[in-house]
């Protein structure tokens, strides 16, 4: 499966496949797009702005999997995802990017546009001790299109060997009804959920968001299990 790192050019591309392919999820769709149905188009400025910030953070990488194109002529990207080095020495965010170019997106809650970010606080513990320095899967999306070909697979493989190569733990928030295909990449250890606790904004609005982690990997995992 073709993987590459992903250029800014690739950004209006992958924000459009991530809108459809989070369309009726019950997160991106439900709690955050409540006006998609009637303003389609506007969702994937969702995406495009947090695709704008994520590439000013040197620590993500960005990658996609590419198919032929229909007519045979070119590439198409077919999933794309993002992958967060979290560590206590983290290099420098440098400032954020401007977005105000883009218009407004009519299809998303202005009271909850920004939930995920104001959830931040309440999980950043999980990534603390020994899992302070890791790899993270912010994002990880495949075209509904593509979707059942391993091209979320091949993505995934790319965190996991850099993880194995590194000697660091792994972990993903799953969205409702993925826990089978990470826990299928290894992610199998259950922490806390993304919507704990009570005072948390995400309680209460969502069923998924099991944190998983990956540690087969680790050597010590290995010789502990031995
Ligand atoms: C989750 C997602 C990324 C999977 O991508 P994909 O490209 O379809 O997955 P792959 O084809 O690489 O599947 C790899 C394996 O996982 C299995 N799998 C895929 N989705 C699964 C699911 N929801 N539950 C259980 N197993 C699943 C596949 O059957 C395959 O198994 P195999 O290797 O034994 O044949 C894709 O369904 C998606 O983008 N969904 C919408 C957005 C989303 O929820 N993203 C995840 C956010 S946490």
């Amino acid at each position: 499966m073709p993987v590459r790192q992903a250029t800014e050019d690739d950004q209006t591309q992958m924000s459009k496949l991530a809108a459809e392919a989070f369309f009726d999820d019950e997160l991106f769709g439900d709690v955050i797009h409540p006006h998609r149905k009637e303003y389609p188009e506007d969702t994937y400025l969702y995406w495009l702005a947090r695709l704008r910030q994520g590439w000013s953070d040197p620590n993500n990488y960005f990658f996609v999997s590419t198919a032929q194109s229909a007519n045979g002529e070119g590439e198409q990207i077919a999933a794309w995802a993002q992958f967060l080095r979290k560590s206590k020495s983290a290099k420098k965010e440098t400032a954020p990017p401007d977005v105000s170019d883009l218009p407004p997106n009519r299809a998303a809650s202005k009271e909850r546009e920004d939930i995920l970010e104001r959830q931040y606080e309440y999980i950043a513990h999980e990534w603390s001790g020994s899992r302070a320095e890791c790899w993270d899967i912010i994002w990880l999306a495949t075209s509904p299109a593509h979707q059942g070909r391993g091209h979320g697979r091949a993505l995934v493989e790319w965190v996991v060997e850099k993880a194995t190569q590194e000697q660091v733990p792994s972990s993903v928030i799953s969205a409702k009804g993925k826990d089978g295909f990470y826990n299928k990449m290894g992610y199998t250890i259950p922490t806390g959920k993304a919507w704990e606790p009570e005072t948390n904004p995400l309680y209460g609005l969502v069923e998924g968001g099991q944190f998983w982690w990956r540690e087969s990997h680790l050597k010590s995992a290995e010789s502990a299990s031995k």
